[in-house]
C-alpha cells in the first residue's frame, strides 16, 4: 500500500488494522517490520495520501476499493487441521465490510487463499438485505520479504483475476488503472478468478519445489564428491531451467511456502487427486528431512555428541534482510540441537526479539547475543543458518582464536570462503560439498 500511495499521488490510501499497537507503530519512526527501503517511502507518503488507522468501519464506508490482506494461517483444528487454510479472518472481514459499506465496492483478495474463496466472499457480501453491489477481484501478491520494495516497484508481473461479466471486467479495469501508474501494460496479466487464485499457490509451490529438488542433489553431492554449487550453475545456465532458486540450504522457511503447499495438497485431497497431493506433500517432507540432515551432519562431525558443547548460531531469520522468523529453519534446528544438550549462543542482526519469542518455552541452554564475536567465545562450533551479508565480513582468524579446538563451522548456506576458513584451521562443513577437515 505504501508503494501504491507513493506511485499514485492522486489516490488516497488508508491502511486499517484491529491492532492499535501495530497502527501506532506504522505511525511512528519504528515500523513494526524491517524491510529495506520501506521506512523512507512511508515517511514520504504518510500524512499526504497514506494513512494508518484503527477506524475500520469509517474507512470501509469511505473506500472505493478494499484490499483484504488479513492473515490466512494453516488451520490447526478440526476438519483439514494441519493443511487447510483457516478462513476465519477472511470471513470476519467480509462480514465487517458488508455491515459498513453504504456504496458499491470493489473487494480485492490480496491474502493468499484457497481456490474458489472468492465465491465464499461473494456469498457473504451479498447475503442479507444490503443493497450495495460488491465486485470481487483476485490480485495475489508475489513480492518476497527483504526485496519487497524492489519487487513492488518493478514487478515481474501483476495478476488480476475477475469474473467475465461486464461489472467484473469494469472493476478489473479500475484496478488496472492503479497499477498502470508505474507498471508497464505488458506486465499486467488478467485471468479468470480461479486461475488467479490458483496461480499464487502454484508459484510458491514451484519455487519451493526447486529448493527441495536442489537440496536432494546436495545430499548426492556430499557422498559422491560433486559440488552442489557447480551442479546448480551448470543446470541453471540452461535457459529453460534458469538459475534462480537453486541454492541448496538448511531448508526453506517463511510464512508462505509450507502453508501454501499444504493448502494445495488439501485442495488435491478434497478433489480426490491423491497422487497429486502426495507429489506436492513430498516437497514439504523433503524440507523437513533437510533440516534434520543439517542437525545430523553437525552431530556426526562433532564426534556424535553435543552434550555440554557450545555452538554459536549465525542467523535466525528465515532469510537475510528481514527480522521475520516465521517457520524459519533455525527454529527447528535450534530445538533439535538443544535436545542434544548443546548450549546455543544465537546471534542475528535483526531477528533476536522474534528468536526469543520462538524459543520462549526453552528454559535453559540458550543465549541471545547481538555481537557475533561475543557469541563465539568458547564455542566448539558455528552453525550458519541465515546468509546475512555481514557474516562475510567478519574476522574469522579472530573468531577462530576465541573458540575451543578443534573448531567446526557448518555453513548451511555456502556463504563463506571455505578454503580460507580451512586454512585458518577450521573444520569446514558446507552444504552439498565434501567437508574440508584437519581431523
Ligand atoms: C515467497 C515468494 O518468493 C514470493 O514470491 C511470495 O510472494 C511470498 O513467498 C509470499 O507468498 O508472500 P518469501 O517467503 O518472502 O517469498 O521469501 P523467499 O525469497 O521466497 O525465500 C523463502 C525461503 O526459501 C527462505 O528460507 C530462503 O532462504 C529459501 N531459499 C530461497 C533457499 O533455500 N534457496 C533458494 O535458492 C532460494
Amino acid at each position: 500500500m505504501t508503494i501504491i500511495a507513493s506511485k499514485c499521488p492522486d489516490y488516497k490510501v488508508t491502511v486499517v488494522d484491529i491492532s492499535e499497537e501495530r497502527i501506532n507503530a506504522w505511525n511512528s519512526d519504528e515500523l513494526p517490520i524491517f524491510e529495506p527501503g520501506l521506512l523512507e517511502r512511508v515517511l514520504k507518503a504518510r500524512g499526504k495520501n497514506l494513512f494508518f488507522s484503527t477506524e475500520i468501519d469509517r474507512c470501509i464506508d469511505e473506500a472505493d476499493i478494499i484490499f483484504v490482506s488479513v492473515n490466512t494461517p494453516t488451520k490447526m483444528f478440526g476438519e483439514g487441521a494441519g493443511k487447510a487454510v483457516d478462513l476465519q479472518f477472511i470471513e470476519q472481514t467480509a462480514r465487517r465490510i458488508k455491515e459498513n459499506a453504504k456504496s458499491n465496492k470493489i473487494v480485492v483478495e490480496k491474502s493468499t487463499i484457497p481456490v474458489r474463496a472468492a465465491e465464499t466472499l461473494a456469498k457473504i457480501l451479498h447475503s442479507g438485505n444490503n443493497s450495495v453491489q460488491f465486485e470481487i477481484l483476485s490480485n495475489p501478491e508475489f513480492m518476497a520479504e527483504g526485496t519487497g520494495v524492489r519487487d513492488m516497484e518493478a514487478p515481474d508481473r501483476i495478476l488480476i483475476g475477475s469474473m467475465d461479466t461486464p461489472s467484473g471486467l469494469a472493476a478489473r479495469n479500475i484496478l488496472m488503472d492503479v497499477y498502470l501508474h508505474w507498471v508497464p501494460k505488458e506486465r499486467l496479466i488478467t485471468t479468470n478468478l480461479w486461475s488467479s487464485e490458483l496461480s499464487k499457490l502454484v508459484s510458491n509451490a514451484f519455487l519451493a519445489q526447486r529448493i527441495s529438488s536442489i537440496n536432494t542433489i546436495a545430499s548426492i553431492c556430499e557422498v559422491t564428491g560433486a559440488d552442489v554449487t557447480e551442479v546448480s550453475r551448470a543446470v541453471g545456465m540452461d535457459s529453460r531451467i534458469g538459475a534462480k532458486f537453486l541454492n541448496a540450504g538448511p531448508g526453506f522457511g517463511g510464512s508462505c511456502f509450507r502453508k501454501d503447499i499444504l493448502n494445495l495438497v488439501y485442495l488435491c485431497e478434497y478433489y480426490q487427486l491423491n497422487e497429486i497431493a502426495a507429489f506436492w506433500e513430498q516437497v514439504v517432507s523433503l524440507n523437513d528431512y533437510q533440516m534434520e540432515r543439517f542437525v545430523k551432519r553437525i552431530l556426526q562431525a562433532m564426534f556424535n555428541t553435543l552434550v555440554g558443547k557450545k555452538l554459536a548460531v549465525f542467523g535466525f531469520a528465515f532469510k537475510p534482510d528481514t527480522g521475520d522468523t516465521r517457520d524459519a529453519p533455525a527454529i527447528y534446528i535450534c530445538k533439535r540441537l538443544l535436545e542434544e544438550k548443546a548450549f546455543l549462543n544465537i546471534t542475528d542482526p535483526h531477528a533476536l526479539n522474534n528468536a526469543r519469542k520462538d524459543l520462549q518455552d526453552i528454559e535453559e541452554g540458550v543465549d541471545f547475543i547481538e555481537d557475533p564475536y561475543q557469541a563465539v567465545e568458547g564455542a566448539h562450533g558455528i552453525a550458519l543458518i541465515t546468509e546475512w551479508d555481514s557474516y562475510k565480513k567478519l574476522d574469522y582468524q579472530k573468531i577462530f582464536d576465541k573458540m575451543e579446538k578443534p573448531a567446526f563451522i557448518f555453513d548451511g548456506r555456502n556463504h563463506l570462503d571455505h578454503k580460507a576458513l580451512y586454512e585458518i584451521g577450521f573444520n569446514v562443513y558446507p552444504i552439498g560439498k565434501p567437508a574440508l577437515k584437519h581431523l
